[in-house]
């Protein structure tokens, strides 16, 4: 993999930690495809423009650099949405909710991306079975790599994805590769009606793990669920960040082992480190 050496403070700074670490990677990757979804969202397809993809785990993430946008002066973290060797392409899905990932979301093919990667823990894979991924908006972004990788070993697999909407229910297709999909919607569109919580597949089947992403109110919600069942859960944190690399301390969770940085730390928590 080659790297694109420092052109902003910003770099200097990532470049200096990621000489430490000898694992993380300054890239140039071209966007090779967009699919624009409803309400905001876009899958980008994206592969290096020098090299291979490095080993990425299920749960981490990326710092994109947002280019010719003076207002924006930090990276923005995107977790890894899946990863195609065969491809040898690394998709990130991302709600337009601001000037950053508006400037993400409006990426043409042909055109250069540059990121920082692959940060934070990833989820860990167990090797019983079956596995619950329950994740809500963009949430479920990390979770189409995890049920891939979960299948891969051969793991039994539910995805249950909430939205507000039939039209915010993100990859249901890709997810049914490898998962059985259960949907709830807010309004009842697709799916049961209700929260994620309120599915019937919790009373229908019993689980090994639990792994989820999404607003913060929803992962509280289901780690308690978890809890009550006796299932061990990890949830995804997405606090602010600037940095990515453990340097500013601006994403620190207080947790029962202290305060930790979400993305070197984490991003992934088991929830009974948690302070839900
Ligand atoms: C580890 C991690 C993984 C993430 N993965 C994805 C992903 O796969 N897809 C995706 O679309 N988004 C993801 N996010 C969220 C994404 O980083 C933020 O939406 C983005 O940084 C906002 O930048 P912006 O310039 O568009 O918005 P800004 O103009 O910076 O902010 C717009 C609004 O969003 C709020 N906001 C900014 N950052 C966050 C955040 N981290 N959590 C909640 N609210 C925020 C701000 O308070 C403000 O109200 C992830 C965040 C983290 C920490
Ligand atoms: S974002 Fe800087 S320490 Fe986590």
């Amino acid at each position: 993999m080659m790297t694109t050496f420092a052109k902003s403070l910003d770099d200097l700074t990532t470049l200096t930690i990621y000489m430490e670490v000898m694992k993380k990677f300054i890239s140039d990757m071209l966007v090779t495809a967009v699919e624009r979804y409803a309400n905001g969202y876009s899958l980008l397809r994206l592969t290096p423009k020098d090299g291979t993809l490095p080993p990425i785990e299920a749960g981490q993430f990326v710092q994109v650099r947002i280019d010719d946008t003076p207002g924006v002066m930090l990276r923005r973290p995107i977790s890894v949405n899946f990863v195609d060797r065969k491809q040898g392409e690394l998709w990130l899905l991302v709600h337009s909710i601001g000037t950053g990932t508006q400037w993400l979301t409006n990426r043409m093919p042909g055109q250069t991306i540059n990121l920082v990667f692959p940060l934070g823990k990833g989820f860990s894979l167990i090797s019983s079975s079956p596995s619950l991924l329950v994740g809500g908006g963009v949430g479920t972004a990390p979770l189409l790599y995890l049920a891939s990788k979960l299948h891969e070993q051969g793991q039994q697999v539910y995805a249950l994805l909430g939205a507000r909407s039939a039209a915010d229910v993100l990859q249901r297709e890709l997810f049914e590769q490898y998962a059985t999909v259960c949907i709830t919607t807010e309004d009842g569109s697709s799916g049961e009606r209700g929260l994620v919580t309120q599915h019937s597949i919790w009373n229908q089947q019993q689980f090994a793990r639990i792994y989820t992403c999404g607003p913060k109110p929803m992962m509280k919600a289901v780690a308690q669920m978890a809890h009550k069942l006796g299932v061990s859960c990890e949830a995804s944190l997405e606090n602010m960040m600037a940095c990515g690399l453990g340097a500013c301390l601006c994403c620190v969770e207080d947790t029962r082992n202290g305060n930790l940085c979400v993305c070197k730390e984490g991003p992934v928590f088991n929830t009974d480190e948690l302070k839900w």
